[in-house]
Order: structure tokens, then C-alpha cells, then sequence
């Protein structure tokens, strides 16, 4: 059958090999490697900006609160879309602005109607936001301390006409560095995860030195499985634009553009003294592309199937990060 499948459907058929028969990658996943990309990425400026949510997630129905850095705090869309964002604790006596109503664009709190938004709110100051139509962002200047950007550094992405989004998080017990690392070693692909990588190869990494030849990125040869034994053959680059992003982008065969953005925000501490931090991880797929149309019918019918395996490649991943940040904190 496998010789007569046509060789420019994005869809081709996975040929099996044991698990353990792999090639192993430990030789080349040298931690010298990921470390240097992981500092040159802490290295780059992040204006003080945050991921905190897919852009969807907040509306004008109901303010959201969430964690970033160990600051609580809360958003809300006005009427036109505009996104706000501010201290998630009332300024009177500190009721949660989470369950405040959203009225004529601001927030009542709900414990004696203290108005707080864009123009009020005695002792409440609104925080520098930004969207990006697919990821919300908070700037925290008092705790990046880095140099402030006006906007976020936001990865390049299929264009928004075309582009098709999906967002996910989880929360794990681990730094944000934990989560860059995980992804900054790609070695581990088909081995920690045979369920949805095979034929994995790391064409090229950057070295532990970088020089003015070398590029500052990972290109990986592989084939995402979507179905027991039905791939997508690709070559993608791991990339980080900022500290806290790792961008996988889709560079030859079907989906070229589509990018999957690792996000990773710090929480805070736990009550528990560990750290917490979100992954929050958007695609963007390309689908202006013809061969789009033939992979997005097949999707719909695999759908189900694609989502748990995301979720345990997810999961997997998680426990890599935390993992990681346990054995740096025994
Ligand atoms: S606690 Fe919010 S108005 Fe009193
Ligand atoms: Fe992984």
C-alpha cells in the first residue's frame, strides 16, 4: 500500500520501528547546548511583559483574575473590545475584583460597589496591557526590571486572515526556565514522546559558544503522527524571541508558517514554598496553503484523537519542567 500513497499528500504512513531500537540522542543533547540557548534567551529584553491568556478567554460578560509574578490580578474587555487589566484586590478593603460586575466599562465590587476601571478608582491604577488577537499580555515593570517596551515581542505568525488559533495552558511546579529548557532540547521528541513524534533528527543546533556563523536556533526533521500509523513529515526551528518564549515554527512541508508558542509565566510561590508557573501554548496554523483544506478534513475527523495526544505530550512535557526544577531545589 505504502508504495503507491501519493507522495505529496501531507499525510504519509509512519513506518514502525521498536522503540528501543532508536538511535539515542543523549550524545548530542549535550547540556552545555541547552543551557547556552536557554541564557541567551534570558538574555533578550522582554519589555516586563506577560502572557496570561488567549485573547478569547477574555470578555466583557465577566472579569478574569489570574497570577502573574506573584501579583493578583484582574481583566475584562469594555463594550468596543478594549482590554484592561489591573490589581485583582479592591483598594477599600480588599474583596476579590474577580467576582466584581463589569458596568458602563468599569468594575463594581460587589462588596459595597466601589467603582474601579480606566477613569476611577481611588488607589487603583490600571496596569499596561496589550493584545495581540490571539494572546492577552500584562507588563509588570516592578517585577521585570527590565527596560519597559511599549509592546510586548510578540513571535511572527501566519497572518490573522488565514491563520487558524488554538490556546492552551497547564500550571506545573516549576520556574518558567524549566519550561524554555524542556522545549530547548528537542533531542527527547521521539523518545520521550513515540506517541506523537517519530523519525525525529536534529539537523542543526546552535553551539554552546555561538559564533557569527552560527544561527541561534534548532532545526528538527521529524514526523508528527497523528494517528497510529499516519504522519505529517516536517522540518521545523525551535527558536526564542523573548526569555519566557520558545517558538516552534513550521519551515518545509504541509502547514510551512504554522508556528506552536510556548509561552511560560511565572505565578508566584505556592502556599507550599514551591514555585508555580503556566505554560500557555498557542498554534497558529497556516491555512493558506491548498493542501490546508485536504489536512483540516482529515483533522475534524481526528480531532478527538489529536487532543488527547496533545494532552499528554503536554502532560509529558510538564513533567520534564518539573522534574527539572525539583532536582535543581533538593
Ligand atoms: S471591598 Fe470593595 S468596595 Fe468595599
Ligand atoms: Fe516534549
Amino acid at each position: 500500500m505504502d508504495r503507491h500513497w501519493p507522495q505529496r499528500w501531507p499525510l504519509q504512513p509512519v513506518v514502525e520501528s521498536d522503540w528501543a531500537e532508536q538511535e539515542p540522542t543523549y550524545r548530542e543533547a549535550e547540556p552545555a547546548i541547552i543551557d547556552a540557548a536557554l541564557k541567551r534567551a534570558e538574555a533578550r529584553p522582554s519589555g516586563n511583559w506577560y502572557v496570561f491568556a488567549a485573547s478569547r478567554d477574555v470578555t466583557s460578560a465577566r472579569p478574569r483574575g489570574f497570577r502573574a509574578a506573584g501579583t493578583e490580578l484582574v481583566a475584562w474587555r469594555d463594550s468596543r473590545g478594549g482590554l484592561h487589566v489591573g490589581p485583582g484586590s479592591c483598594p477599600h478593603l480588599g474583596a476579590p475584583l474577580s467576582e466584581a460586575a463589569v458596568d458602563c466599562d468599569a468594575l463594581v465590587c460587589r462588596w459595597h460597589g466601589m467603582r474601579v476601571g480606566p477613569g476611577a478608582g481611588r488607589g487603583w491604577k490600571p496596569v499596561p496591557c496589550h493584545d495581540d488577537g490571539v494572546l492577552a499580555w500584562v507588563r509588570l515593570d516592578r517585577i521585570g526590571s527590565e527596560e519597559p517596551l511599549d509592546e510586548p515581542v510578540v513571535p511572527e505568525r501566519p497572518p490573522a486572515t488565514t491563520g487558524i488559533s488554538a490556546v492552551a495552558s497547564m500550571v506545573g511546579v516549576c520556574e518558567p526556565s524549566d519550561i524554555i529548557a524542556n522545549r530547548l532540547d528537542p533531542w527527547h521528541g521521539s523518545w520521550f514522546h513515540p506517541y506523537s513524534f517519530t523519525r525525529l533528527k536534529v539537523l542543526s543546533a546552535p553551539p554552546a559558544v555561538l559564533d557569527d556563523q552560527a544561527e541561534d536556533r534548532f532545526l528538527v526533521e521529524v514526523t508528527f503522527r497523528v494517528a497510529g500509523r499516519i504522519g505529517v513529515p516536517v522540518r521545523a526551528e525551535f527558536v526564542c524571541p523573548e526569555p519566557r518564549t520558545v517558538v516552534m515554527r513550521i519551515v518545509e512541508g504541509e502547514g510551512t508558517g504554522s508556528v506552536v508558542e510556548t509561552h511560560a509565566t511565572p505565578l508566584g510561590r505556592a502556599a507550599d514554598g514551591r514555585f508555580r508557573s503556566a505554560v500557555i501554548e498557542a498554534v497558529v496554523a497556516d491555512s493558506s496553503r491548498p493542501g490546508f483544506a485536504l489536512a483540516r478534513r482529515a483533522a475534524t475527523a481526528l480531532r478527538p484523537l489529536i487532543r488527547r495526544t496533545a494532552a499528554r505530550l503536554w502532560r509529558d512535557d510538564l513533567a520534564y519542567a518539573e522534574r527539572r526544577y525539583a532536582l535543581r531545589n533538593r
